[in-house]
């Protein structure tokens, strides 16, 4: 790029005047084409020649938490947060809720197209047919702990399950991607089920594959001495809605995290650990765990009134459960999750806990604080309170946002593989640091071993 004309790399519908009044220069920079849904943006490698000095590294854009930033050009979840909108491949949430099996969702979510009948079955056929995991992942989930929290044994079991299958590095080879690709989806929800085995000092019950996905799931946590297992129909639906809800949601935390380990060229199966490692965390997929500690913290809906003042207060405390990064209005996910608690609590019964959540929801919904902040229910608000009244304990429901997510995690990993543009993510930073200084010591090297006096108390 000149500094009176762009040679910038992208061929824009317009361009961006820029003055830099360091240097009295003036640059053009090409505005992207507008994308499906008009998303238009600059290229940050176009900025790069806007310097002071000839030999300068020139300007870079800064951004922390990715608050403007598109990593990835991706055609498979679109999101207007502000109108509360959702599409899988172009598809409505709503529909596909409504509609949809989660395997066909997980075929769509990779292929851009919903598949035929004999796509279909041979997809369904092939994730049943591998449901099976070797059986030293026994052997090594015994070494867990009893009150190991199963996120982490989540994490680490499917991080080896890269040991079982070697050839799963071969990532160009579009054979090795679809077999791994298949075993994921066909494995997490066993690995799950055996962690929930584990954590409850239950006997592992192997996958029924005359089950369908999410009735071999719940066969597998919940089935005791029965021979065949049969789950309550209601349940079923819940969770098939509850795992299509979760497939997928663009550029978030964790799948931001499996592109970017992803780029490195790593194994599908350490790239997909490390997205259930950033699923993990409570202001992502842990929310809906934290939804149910806060409940539990409030106790009774008299005190709802007061705990709102407390996160009012700048106490430390969030509302769990509300406010997104992209949803500025209900999160479209929330309206269709909260109408699933209305036909599983006509099941099971209403709790206080969903009076609680009900009276937390209307007291913020008409809070001028959460209102002016665009603060409303997310996705993690009310499935909790489903889960737990599925008997899922608290700790465990993050596990199943993991399990419905691979999908979307898998999709979006080829997806950054077969991008041509993508490379190894690699951020820069501003280096805020001391400048260089020379080297000099004081230490004894021959005492820093453990002290004598430290005995353990
Ligand atoms: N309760 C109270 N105040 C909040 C909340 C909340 N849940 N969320 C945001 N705020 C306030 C925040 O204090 C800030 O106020 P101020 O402008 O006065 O400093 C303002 O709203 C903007 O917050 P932010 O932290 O800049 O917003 P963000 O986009 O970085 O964070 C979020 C998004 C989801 C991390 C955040 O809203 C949050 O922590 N929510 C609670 C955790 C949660 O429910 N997470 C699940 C997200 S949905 C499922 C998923 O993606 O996994």
């Amino acid at each position: 790029m000149s500094k009176t004309e762009s040679k910038g790399t992208g061929a824009g519908d317009g361009a961006l005047e820029i003055k830099d009044t360091r240097t009295g220069s003036t640059y053009s920079v090409p505005i992207m084409p507008p994308a499906t849904e008009g998303d238009t943006a600059i290229r940050a490698m176009d900025l790069r020649p806007i310097k002071v000095e000839a030999g300068e590294f020139g300007l870079m854009t800064y951004d922390p938490a990715f608050m403007n930033t598109a990593s990835c050009k991706s055609a498979i979840t679109f999101i207007d947060g502000d109108k509360g909108i959702l599409r899988y491949r172009g598809y409505p949430i709503e529909q596909l809720a409504e509609k949809a099996s989660f395997l066909e969702v997980a075929w769509l979510l990779r292929n851009g197209e919903l598949p035929t009948q004999a796509q279909y079955d041979d997809w369904t056929h092939q994730i049943t047919f591998h449901t099976y995991v070797h059986e030293n992942i026994k052997t090594f989930l015994s070494g867990f702990r009893y009150d190991a929290h199963p996120m982490s044994m989540l994490t680490s079991t499917v991080a080896a399950l890269s040991s079982f299958y070697p050839n799963a590095k071969n990532i160009q080879d579009p054979e090795e991607r679809h077999i791994s690709i298949v075993r994921l989806l066909a494995k997490l929800p066993t690995l799950a089920a055996f962690c929930f085995r584990h954590v409850k000092g239950l006997p592992i019950i192997y996958p029924d594959n005359d089950l369908s996905y999410v009735e071999n799931f719940l066969s597998m946590v919940a089935r005791m001495s029965e021979p065949k297992y049969e789950s309550n129909p209601v349940f079923t639906k819940a969770l098939e809605v509850l795992f299509i809800l979760h497939a997928d949601h663009e550029q978030n935390c964790s799948t931001n995290a499996v592109r970017a380990v992803g780029s490195s060229h790593v194994d599908p199966f350490s790239a997909v650990a490390a997205g259930i490692a950033a699923l993990y965390g409570p202001l992502h997929g842990g929310a809906n765990e934290a939804v149910l500690h806060m409940i539990k913290e409030i106790g009774d809906v008299k005190n709802v009134a007061g705990f709102i003042e407390g996160v009012k207060g700048g106490k430390g405390n969030r509302l769990m459960g509300f406010g997104h990064r992209v949803y500025k209005s209900y999160d479209p996910r929330a309206r269709i999750v909260k109408k699933l608690a209305d036909d599983v609590f006509k099941v099971v019964g209403v709790d206080k806990d969903l009076e609680i959540a009900l009276e937390l929801e209307r007291i913020a919904l008409s809070d001028d604080y959460f209102v002016s902040r665009k603060l409303y229910p997310n996705v993690d608000f009310y499935t909790g309170l489903i889960y737990r009244s599925m008997a899922f304990p608290t700790d465990f429901f993050t596990v199943l946002f993991a399990v419905a997510r691979t999908a979307g995690w898998l999709a979006q990993w080829e997806e950054m593989l077969n991008d041509k543009e993508q490379k190894i993510a690699r951020p820069r930073q501003i280096y805020t640091g001391y400048g260089e200084r020379a080297y000099s010591t004081s230490l004894d090297y021959s005492v820093a071993t453990a002290r004598k006096d430290a005995v353990r108390k």
